[in-house]
């Protein structure tokens, strides 16, 4: 431990609660509970972000200096001292410097309260010793897909969402074999938690909310909805050009859908031919985002068919780069996101109140993709999880982009969608269910 943690472990007083952050040591994880912290100190209790060195470094360069000096960062030895292989060994040798940290803290204050991934539940499984220390899990996915994940879990179907779990297709498929070792070889240090924060909104997920708070599903785990977390300011690029902006800027409201499947995903070349030709089809004015990430072999470029381009042009804008997703969510020419839907996506596109083509590739995305279509109704399914082994047709994307631009039955998942995301904008204000929760978290962990 480094001189200055200690003078700072000296400075807590007796009557105190500490907060401890654990996020998964990998990059695209950190920032989730980095953001939290931020959020959290602004209630003036010390909060402690616990990170290998590397990482704490990119944090304090990420954040702001205000933020900066209302959090204390505890460097954990880097990666080469421990000799592990992936990320998912780094987050089973953890245990002992996470334990010491969170053992001097506790003989220091009244209470160590310790916020964690789901995926570092065994790394801090020794908070259960301490007598004045308790964990809560922050999830970052959708609570209904936390309530279906638990039901598969448990193997047991609950009584009164039978019906809605046989109207579930196999879940076959949902998660990679890796994941799920991942999720068992933490599955039994996670009944140790006291409960969990949610990246949602109750305006959203209320009733899963209530069903994850029932005793005999999560052993009577208190939950809180702490969400959706955005950017407070979407006029940050508004500065810099942009295509995408600049573009929508000449189109009429709500004309334009948003392609988008993330950064990490690929579709086959043949996908990607049919996609080209539904959208072309479909005569509606499109932005599509075209990254071939993840594939591993740099030189392939994505074939379009040919004059794709040309004969788009002016109707639709295919764009190769990083585009402000949130910024273009929430522009008022756009209409409609076809989206793969991970959390993050579908978060955005209902809290901006833009409906959704769902179009889900892996993990839990067809669980997220059912709760629009089916749950919520904001939005129309593109592509039929039973049917992943095959391609989505030309026809069949033509056929939803139209449903959900240009029809009846799209003006309506349209506007239910818009008055959704209204609901969930006005409750992120001051005195909505946003800070309701998050004051509530902290009434709770300082009772
Ligand atoms: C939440 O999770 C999603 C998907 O795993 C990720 O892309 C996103 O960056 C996460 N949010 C933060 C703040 O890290
Ligand atoms: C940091 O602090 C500012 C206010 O000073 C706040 O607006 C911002 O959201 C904070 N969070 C992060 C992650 O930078
Ligand atoms: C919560 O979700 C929103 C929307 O997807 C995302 O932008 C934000 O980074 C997430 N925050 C955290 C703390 O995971």
């Amino acid at each position: 431990m480094t001189q200055v943690e200690n003078h700072e472990l000296s400075k807590l007083k007796q009557d105190e609660v500490a907060i401890v952050m654990v996020p998964l040591p990998a990059q695209g994880h950190l920032n989730q509970l980095l953001q939290l912290s931020c959020l959290i100190s602004s209630y003036h209790h010390p909060v402690y972000y616990v990170g290998l060195a590397t990482h704490n470094r990119q944090a304090r360069i990420a954040l702001n200096p205000s933020n900066i000096s209302k959090l204390h960062f505890h460097d954990l030895p880097n990666p080469e001292l421990i000799a592990f292989e992936t990320i998912w060994d780094a987050s089973m040798h953890l245990r002992d410097p996470i334990a010491s940290f969170i053992r001097d803290i506790s003989s220091k204050v009244r209470r160590v309260i310790v916020v964690h991934d789901p995926m570092m539940s065994y790394n801090v499984q020794d908070v259960s010793s301490l007598p004045n220390a308790e964990s809560y899990i922050f999830n970052n996915i959708s609570v209904f897909s936390c309530y279906i994940i638990m039901c598969l879990f448990l193997k047991t179907s609950v009584q009164h969402e039978e019906e809605l779990l046989k109207k579930l297709y196999s879940f076959e498929g949902v998660t990679t074999d890796e994941a799920m070792d991942l999720s068992d070889s933490q599955h039994p240090y996670m009944d140790i938690r006291s409960g969990d924060i949610h990246n949602t909104s109750k305006v959203i997920e209320r009733k899963y909310i209530d069903s994850m708070e029932q005793a005999e599903l999560s052993l009577n785990k208190k939950q809180w909805a702490i969400g959706p977390i955005l950017p407070t300011k979407l006029d940050y690029i508004s500065n810099k050009e942009d295509v995408c902006l600049d573009w929508l800027n000449k189109q009429p409201p709500r004309s334009v859908l948003y392609v988008s499947f993330g950064t990490t995903t690929s579709l086959s070349d043949r996908q990607i031919k049919e996609l080209a030709m539904g959208l072309e089809q479909s005569k509606q004015r499109f932005i599509w985002v075209l990254r071939d990430a993840d594939r591993g072999d740099i030189d392939r470029k994505v074939e379009l068919p040919q004059g794709f381009e040309e004969r788009v042009k002016g109707v639709g804008l295919v764009v190769r780069e990083w585009t402000p997703q949130l910024q273009i969510l929430a522009h008022s020419s756009t209409g409609g996101f076809m989206s793969h839907c991970d959390w993050t996506s579908c978060l955005e596109s209902i809290t901006m109140g833009v409906p959704i083509g769902v179009w889900p590739i892996h993990t839990n995305q067809p669980i997220n993709g059912f709760l629009v279509t089916d749950i919520l109704k904001v939005g129309l399914l593109v592509r039929d999880w039973g049917k992943r082994e095959e391609v989505v047709s030309a026809s069949t994307i033509q056929n939803v982009v139209r449903k959900l631009m240009a029809s009846e039955e799209g003006d309506t998942i349209r506007k239910r969608a818009e008055e959704l995301g209204e609901a969930v904008r006005q409750s992120t204000e001051k005195g909505g269910a946003f800070q309701i929760e998050l004051d509530s978290f902290i009434a709770h962990i300082t009772r």
